[in-house]
């Protein structure tokens, strides 16, 4: 008898859709969980769907709530940014706005209709800004450019600074960035970089230790890596850990490790003199922006306004981090 509990249907608490693409990374896991939390603050409770790295799962759970979801703003962290136009279509069938996070659309697919234009948006990190800063991190480290040829950073002695990259996913905007903005930035900073391996390890911890094996077993004589996220570094410091030798620091036996996120476990690392430095990427300040926005949509009211450390660019919303380090 289902129509015995129609009623309850009247006091149901009001929900949102939050799609994440998977539920295995700690920087989306401090991410998700801000946003359920400035949600909740709202008495909105968040209905969330794992794509599990798989574009065709989460295209399927999206068109599954569409129907349903009366045009409420869908919360999206789509898994392959590329296929962002097929999804906004969809909403735009049901008129439904989206809140792209963290992975961004391009911005051609978010404005190919007049619809688009008004109901799309994308909230995330300064990534330019993120790799700018970790070159900045490794130059004070190194007392800056010109002190940095033949000190005892210079291990090879040949004037240049060999980089590393452990690099996040092939297309994503903040793997492209960081990887640009952290070595175009040593360069002008005078360092002559010169760049011996960038590894592919898709944000993931594991891959940065696997990646880390391989290259200290072929011996690559590295003065600096780079990670596009902390969770990487976290894993090559945990290789680095199995092969360091008693009585020496680690700093002084390998080379200086800078990461992005700010993460517990990239923390972690950096008070315990495994990396030098991090970069902030502020969950906080992105779960409020994603917050705002979506009430002033269902309101219908001005779009919010943010501080100094959001960049605002039509409908792209970026937040700019912090450097930490000693
Ligand atoms: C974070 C990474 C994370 C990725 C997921 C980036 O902004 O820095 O740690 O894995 O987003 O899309
Ligand atoms: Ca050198």
């Amino acid at each position: 008898m289902p129509f015995l509990l129609l009623p309850s249907c009247s006091t149901k608490a009001e929900t949102a859709q939050l799609f994440l693409y998977t539920d295995n990374d700690p920087f989306m896991d401090s991410l998700a969980s801000r946003i359920e939390s400035t949600f909740k603050e709202k008495g909105i409770s968040l209905i969330s769907h794992n794509a599990s790295r798989k574009q065709s799962l989460q295209n399927s759970q999206f068109v599954s709530i569409l129907q349903d979801n009366d045009k409420k703003p869908v919360l999206l962290n789509i898994y392959d940014r590329l296929s962002a136009n097929l999804l906004i279509e969809k909403a735009e069938n049901e008129d439904t706005p989206l809140l792209f996070f963290n992975r961004e659309p391009l911005l051609s697919d978010t404005e190919n209709t007049a619809w688009a234009k008004k109901n799309v948006y994308y909230v995330g990190t300064d990534a330019e800004y993120e790799g700018q800063a970790e070159a900045e991190i490794a130059a004070d480290y190194f007392q800056n450019a010109s002190s940095f040829k033949g000190s005892k950073f210079d291990k090879n002695g040949d004037g240049k600074l060999q980089v590393a990259i452990l690099r996040g996913e092939l297309s994503h905007q903040d793997a492209l960035s960081r990887t640009k903005y952290s070595t175009d930035t040593l360069r002008k900073l005078g360092f002559d970089v010169d760049l011996i391996k960038v590894a592919y390890c898709d944000w993931q911890e594991e891959k940065g230790y696997e990646e880390m094996r391989k290259m200290m077993l072929e011996g690559a004589n590295i003065e600096l890596l780079l990670s596009n996220n902390d969770a990487m570094a976290v894993g090559a410091v945990r290789y680095l850990k199995t092969i360091m030798k008693e009585g020496e620091s680690f700093s002084d036996q390998f080379f200086p490790i800078i990461g992005v996120d700010g993460t517990e476990q990239g923390k972690k690392c950096l008070e315990e003199g495994y990396m030098i430095g991090t970069v902030f990427n502020d969950a906080t300040a992105q779960a409020e922006i994603l917050s705002a926005l979506y009430t002033s949509i269902v309101t219908k009211t001005e779009k919010p306004t943010f501080g100094d450390n959001v960049i605002v660019n039509g409908n792209f919303y970026k937040v700019k981090g912090t450097k930490i380090h000693h």
